[in-house]
């Protein structure tokens, strides 16, 4: 059984050292720890080098570690021996398979699965604004290990770059084209595919940075992003994900919206963040000046259970699924001519198709130097909300 597993382990080396590798899967846990399941090693490339990242999955959460290639082996070998009954390495040249028994244990090569490594992206024809090959959208289960998206994680895949491409406009347009540190807060980050994105993206991106030179030679602490979510198995999984990528100004913490603290932040991101979150995310861009702030809203509870339509449109809104939908006109009407008395400029355009997700607005704010009529938009507020009867607006009463 040993010399199988050595045999294995040398195939493992041999790959490392002649760059095949490509990835390396353990299964079938019949170890002491009684949340593990599996664990999938990817190759994963650094501003610091290359390294070996190790996600584990236990139970109900994700672990991922980075180690050098001598320390992955180091610890590949103890797993095969100390309870992983399976392992799958895929490298260019073959696939090879150790199946572990109570007595035995079987090494079997076949043909390669992969045609090429698939971290050579940069030989790629460059047709997105978002890597496919990056280690995080691996990792966060967006692309195969080949680099390609996976079938049912497309349309996410799609509102990426789009997010990407319409956050790296709307900088490229705005007086933090030329800023030298940029601080970005994503509220309510969730997986964080976005934050990931953005941050790859702009730390890959040519703006410029103190030190002089491109933002990819500038030093990290220039880029700083961080994202604020409720979940701590999520924040645990984005940062460690955050530094497998070697991402060191990109970070996540444990917390409320509502009880974050919002120094200087530049970018203010808040991506269906549920119901009156989006208003906690909208009052603290607003409190921390932050020069663009961008939201897509869903959710909206808040204004419907309130709304009592106008006696002129009571014939159209007697139907539920219309009120629904004015509802939600109003909420982030509302929330848009707020950002806008309060200095922003605002817009509000459909974000990817609506066959991609139907939470798909996404609304814009940036800040103008003379902003003008805001008694008559807080008197436009007030009449929009007598007539439909709304007590309560979250950001509104935030405000106040
Ligand atoms: C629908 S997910 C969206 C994630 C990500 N922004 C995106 O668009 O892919 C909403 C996330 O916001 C988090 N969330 C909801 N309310 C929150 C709050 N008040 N404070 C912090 N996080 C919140 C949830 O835990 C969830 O992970």
């Amino acid at each position: 059984m040993r010399a199988e597993i050595e045999k294995f382990v040398g195939k493992l080396r041999q790959s490392f050292a002649e760059n095949s590798f490509v990835k390396l899967t353990l299964g079938n846990y019949k170890g002491e720890d009684e949340h593990l399941q599996k664990i999938s090693v990817r190759w994963v490339e650094t501003k610091k080098g290359g390294g070996l990242a190790f996600q584990s999955r236990f139970d109900t959460r994700d672990v991922v570690k980075n180690f050098d290639p001598d320390e992955a082996i180091g610890r590949i070998s103890k797993y095969l021996e100390a309870g992983f009954r399976s392992a799958h390495l895929f490298t260019i040249r073959n696939d090879f398979q150790l199946i572990i028994g109570k007595k035995n244990a079987r090494l079997t090569a076949s043909k390669p699965t992969f045609a090429n490594k698939p971290y050579a992206s940069h030989d790629r024809e460059k047709k997105h604004p978002v890597d496919p090959n990056a280690y995080y959208l691996k990792a966060l289960g967006i692309a195969n290990d080949d680099g390609k998206i996976r079938a049912d994680q497309r349309d996410k895949w799609k509102q990426i770059n789009k997010f990407v491409e319409v956050l790296a406009g709307l900088i490229e347009n705005s007086s933090l084209k030329d800023k030298t540190n940029l601080r970005i807060v994503d509220m309510g980050s969730g997986k964080g595919y976005l934050t990931f994105a953005l941050y790859d993206y702009l730390s890959k991106s040519s703006r410029p940075y103190e030190g002089g030179g491109s933002r990819s030679d500038a030093p990290e602490s220039a880029l700083q992003i961080t994202g604020i979510e409720l979940s701590p198995d999520l924040v645990a999984l984005c940062n460690d994900i955050a530094r497998a990528c070697g991402f060191d100004g990109l970070n996540f913490i444990e917390g409320t919206i509502a009880d974050s603290e919002l120094h200087d932040a530049n970018i203010l991101i808040a991506l269906h963040a549920c119901d009156t979150a989006t208003d906690d995310a909208l009052y603290k861009g607003i409190t921390a000046n932050a020069e663009i702030i961008v939201a897509a809203p869903c959710c909206h509870k808040e204004i419907k259970k309130q709304m009592k339509p106008p006696e002129l449109l009571a014939g159209i809104l007697k139907h539920p699924v219309m009120l629904e939908r004015t509802a939600e006109t109003v909420t982030d009407g509302l929330r848009s001519m707020l950002l806008e008395s309060k200095g922003y400029k605002t817009k509000m355009f459909e974000f990817v198709a609506t066959a991609h997700t139907p939470k798909n607005n996404l609304l814009v704010a940036t800040k103008q130097d003379n902003p003008k009529n805001r008694e008559k938009i807080n008197k436009q507020i007030d009449d929009i909300r007598t007539e439909f009867n709304i007590d309560h607006q979250k950001l509104a009463d935030l405000l106040n």
